[in-house]
């Protein structure tokens, strides 16, 4: 097996838990990590690529991504440019470029799952305040949630109309693109199925926490785990949803509708201490297995 050499986004604590883990998994592998933020990095055309410390790291064999990090438009714009750039250069980038942005945006995730003929909530996505009062209205309870969000920080579960719409007024007044989705009706969890290169490697269920007046399950706000088994279904949602982003891993977000699976988002950059606890897998080996896999193309 060859040494290759393989960049690890970061942005901003290369110390955190799944960062961590994929570099250690790179070395235990045979591989060197080269951890870097993407700010880090500089371009140059033709395809060259400068670390700060002056060092050419355009010899890189593959590229894992966790994030991106925050910043202004251009920041981010330059960033996600970079990443294609990277690609066009003939780096393998895990996730893919456009995988990893449209991931990001709960917007044109949906989109692309819907005309994949996946099951999702019915969502209302705009700049303007009295359409989105108008679709509030019309659908019922909702929850209000960033484009952009994660760990379920920031949402707002909006029962009255009252809230409804003085959330999305004070949303709307910092400039924030509305995203109003309607409250799916689901037992005291949802799942959690985790793909790696087309094929679900485990699944859990997570319990919204016992906590008053919570309703969501994410882990980090204290949500519990239990493995689980998917039904056909459940798994051919959970496949088509990472094959039709492009995602070679993901951590797909299923609630258990009456109607049947309705996926409400894909992680680009999961993470998976909770999966991994209950499952006992390796995952960020099974992670880095499938980078090395994508670069031998
Ligand atoms: N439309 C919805 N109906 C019911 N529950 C939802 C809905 N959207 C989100 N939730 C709950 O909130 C949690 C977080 O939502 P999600 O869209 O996954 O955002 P995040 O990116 O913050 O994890 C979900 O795991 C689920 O439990
Ligand atoms: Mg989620």
């Amino acid at each position: 097996m060859s040494n290759r050499l393989f960049g690890v986004v970061y942005h901003e604590n290369v110390n955190n838990w799944a960062t961590a883990g994929l570099i250690e998994a790179i070395k235990a592998k045979g591989h060197t990590p080269m951890p870097f933020r993407l700010p880090d990095i500089a371009a140059q055309i033709p395809n060259k690529f400068i670390h700060l410390n002056e060092e050419d790291v355009s010899h890189m064999d593959g590229v894992l991504v966790r994030t991106i990090g925050f910043g202004t438009g251009d920041q981010i714009t330059y960033r996600i440019s970079l990443l294609e750039h990277l690609e066009d250069a003939g780096i393998y980038v895990m996730n893919p470029a456009y995988s990893f942005r449209r991931a990001k945006d709960k917007y044109a995730t949906l989109t692309a799952l819907n005309k994949a003929g996946i099951h999702v909530p019915r969502t209302y996505i705009g700049e303007n305040l009295e359409s989105a009062i108008n679709f509030a209205d019309e659908v019922g309870d909702v929850v209000i949630k960033p484009l952009i969000g994660a760990r379920g920080m920031g949402m707002i579960r909006a029962e009255h109309r009252e809230l409804t719409y003085r959330a999305m007024k004070f949303i709307h007044q910092l400039g924030q693109v509305l995203y109003v989705q309607e409250l799916i009706e689901k037992p005291d969890r949802d799942i959690r199925a985790f793909v790696i290169g087309g094929e679900l490697i485990g699944a859990m269920y997570r319990y919204v926490p016992d906590i008053e007046g919570e309703w969501r399950t994410n882990v980090h706000g204290g949500g519990e785990a239990e493995v689980t088994e998917l039904s056909p279904e459940y798994e051919e949602c959970a496949l088509k949803t990472a094959e039709v982003l492009n995602l070679d891993y993901t951590g797909v977000d299923i609630i258990e509708s009456k109607d049947g699976p309705c996926v409400i988002e894909a992680n680009a950059a999961p993470s998976w201490s909770a999966l991994s606890r209950v499952t006992g897998l390796d995952i960020a080996g099974l992670i880095i297995d499938q980078l090395v896999k994508q670069c031998k193309r």
